[in-house]
């Protein structure tokens, strides 16, 4: 049969609710993949506490019946599931495609056990560009002049008020590109996520699921 898309990030999205635990604490992530992993988390009835990247995901959790806490108030997480804009191998992500990369790699570091969910069109031979940054927005001018391959995306800030823009340089060494980036002053965040956060990948493709980890 045909599964769309949206049926692969579903299937994802049970699967990985599959792997929570009565009493863990469960970073959400966001995005389209995310969605269907709330209520089907909530389905499972396991007593929780979670942790939201965005508004937009603390308000379906609330709206499932999950209970939100703070990252600050959990302390550690035993899980945290999110989807990726792109997964190449390393598994090196790109993140950020819904602004909030800053506050996932917070919740992906604090978690155990980290694990992406896709669909079959996010794994990709390498990494391409944009890589979504998050930029204070004090000196962004000159940030922006010395970073000199970013763009400002336009449109919402990032849930803590940062200025969202995309990395649209080569992306020849992933890592050499983190470092650099996280050697900017004014940048807060960027959406490339390295291997060291990553535990599982879990991919949808028509029926199959492939979990690696
Ligand atoms: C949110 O900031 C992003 O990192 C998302 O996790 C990523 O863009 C994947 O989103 P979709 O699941 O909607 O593709």
């Amino acid at each position: 049969g045909t599964v769309t898309l949206e049926g692969e990030k579903r299937a994802a999205a049970e699967y990985a609710a599959g792997l929570v635990e009565d009493g863990m604490r469960v970073g959400l992530g966001t995005g389209t993949t995310v969605a269907p992993l709330i209520p089907a988390l909530a389905a499972r009835g396991l007593r929780l506490r979670c942790v939201a990247t965005s508004e937009a995901t603390a308000r379906a959790a609330e709206a499932a019946g999950l209970t939100l806490d703070t990252l600050d108030g959990v302390g550690e997480l035993d899980i945290a599931i999110d989807g990726a804009d792109q997964i190449a191998p390393g598994p090196w992500l790109i993140k950020g495609g819904g602004r909030a990369h800053t506050r996932e790699k917070l919740v992906a570091a604090a978690a155990a056990r980290f694990v992406v969910i896709a669909s079959h069109d996010k794994p990709v031979p390498r990494l391409t560009p944009p890589v979504p940054l998050e930029l204070l927005a004090f000196g962004l001018e000159a940030t922006l002049r010395r970073l000199e391959h970013a763009v400002l995306r336009g449109g919402a800030k990032s849930p803590d008020g940062g200025v969202i823009a995309d990395w649209t340089g080569p992306i020849d060494d992933p890592a050499q590109l983190a470092r650099r980036l996280e050697g900017e002053p004014g940048v807060v965040d960027h959406g490339l996520f390295a291997p060291t956060l990553v535990t599982d990948v879990v991919v949808a493709t028509g029926e199959a699921i492939d979990h690696t980890r």
